[in-house]
């Protein structure tokens, strides 16, 4: 398995998801604006790790300023939080993670604890966060295993694997376990996932890295391998899901749920509750991330498009509960109607 993100005493060491499949370079830092940049800049990614980084990135903060008074550290961590806060706005993993750090550290400010105790506390509480996640990624890999069958082959869509979650993953990991642990005879299809690549490159690294086969197609090609029979099964990520369950995810995600809802294909969306938004009901209020045009308009570093012309650069879309077959969680398989379910799973 692959570990994207490792804490160890007071520094974050992490792999460059950027420079993958290419080179294998791991970035060591004790400095939680590294960390926000990572995030910023895709170094760090996948919903679950980008929560999980992030509250590793408060602990680095508050070792930074262990010495100075409470009052000074109190407005300290609201400048480290906010800073965390404004790296990715759509996935939920990033809020859900802050608030529960800042519930720490707010708690022990409150208690009077001096700001060494409470930065051991946060210690504390982002291991255990991230313990817990990967216990998540265990169940939903597990759990989600009972859907697929001898000779499946699966469609995915961005990468929702080790990568993007540090342990097993979710969409992935329910693609290995099945592949690894129950020996099923598992194909892929990987979308590749423009304009970051998430699919070609680290979806397709994944899975050769166990053994498993997978065909990397460019994202136009799904409607023409699924009107072929090719595609039994699709499972994607979520970087963000609604209590009614509408479904945000990389962009080009809406575009399979439209395409296999038109070929029957089941659609399947591995979830843990840690991305579920229960603030929210409909997906058009999930804040979807708009980035950079030269991301559309350059590929390795040259430009591929007519000069002067602009692009759109959405990170994500939604897709509406009504063309997701199941939501895969840590506490089971959950078909639709999704909200009564997901309320009393909170
Ligand atoms: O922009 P990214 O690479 O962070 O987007 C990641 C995705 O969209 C994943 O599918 C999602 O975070 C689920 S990961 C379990």
């Amino acid at each position: 398995m692959l570990e994207p993100l490792q804490w160890d005493n007071g520094k974050v060491c992490f792999l460059d998801q950027t420079k993958l499949p290419g080179e294998e370079i791991y970035r060591e830092t004790d400095d939680y604006r590294v960390i926000a940049e990572g995030i910023r800049t895709l170094q760090i990614r996948g919903a679950p790790l980008i929560g999980i980084s992030a509250a590793y990135g408060i602990c680095l903060g508050a070792r930074e300023y262990i010495t100075i008074p409470e009052t000074s550290f109190a407005l300290k961590m609201h400048e480290i939080d906010a800073i965390l806060r404004a790296t990715r706005p759509t996935a939920v993993n990033l809020f859900w993670a802050l608030n529960i750090m800042k519930q720490v550290w707010q708690k022990g400010l409150k208690e009077g604890c001096p700001p060494r105790e409470i930065s051991l506390r946060l210690d504390e509480e982002s291991d255990a966060l991230t313990k817990r996640e990967y216990n998540v990624n265990y169940n939903i890999s597990r759990r989600g295993a009972a859907l697929l069958d001898n000779g499946d082959t699966v469609l995915t869509h961005c990468n929702a694997g080790s990568l993007a979650c540090g342990g097993w993953g979710t969409a992935l990991g329910i693609i290995h376990w099945a592949a690894l642990k129950e020996k099923k005879r598992i194909q892929v299809i990987a979308d590749e996932t423009r304009p970051l690549l998430q699919g070609s490159r680290l979806t397709a690294f994944e899975l050769v890295h166990n053994d498993i086969p997978v065909k990397v197609i460019c994202d136009n090609m799904a409607g023409y391998c699924m009107s072929q029979g090719m595609v039994s099964k699709v499972i994607v990520g979520a970087d963000r899901v609604t209590v009614r369950g509408d479904v945000a995810n990389k962009i080009g995600t809406y575009t399979v749920a439209v395409l296999a809802s038109y070929h029957h294909i089941p659609f399947y969306v591995a979830v843990p509750l840690s991305s579920i938004d229960f603030r929210l009901e409909e997906g058009e209020d999930i804040p979807i991330e708009e980035r950079a045009a030269q991301e559309v308009l350059h590929f390795n570093g040259k430009s591929i498009a007519a000069p002067g012309a602009g692009a759109l650069n959405p990170a994500f879309d939604v897709t509406p509960r009504t063309m997701v077959t199941a939501l895969i969680t840590e506490r089971g398989i959950i078909p639709p109607p999704f909200e009564d379910t997901l309320k009393h799973l909170k």
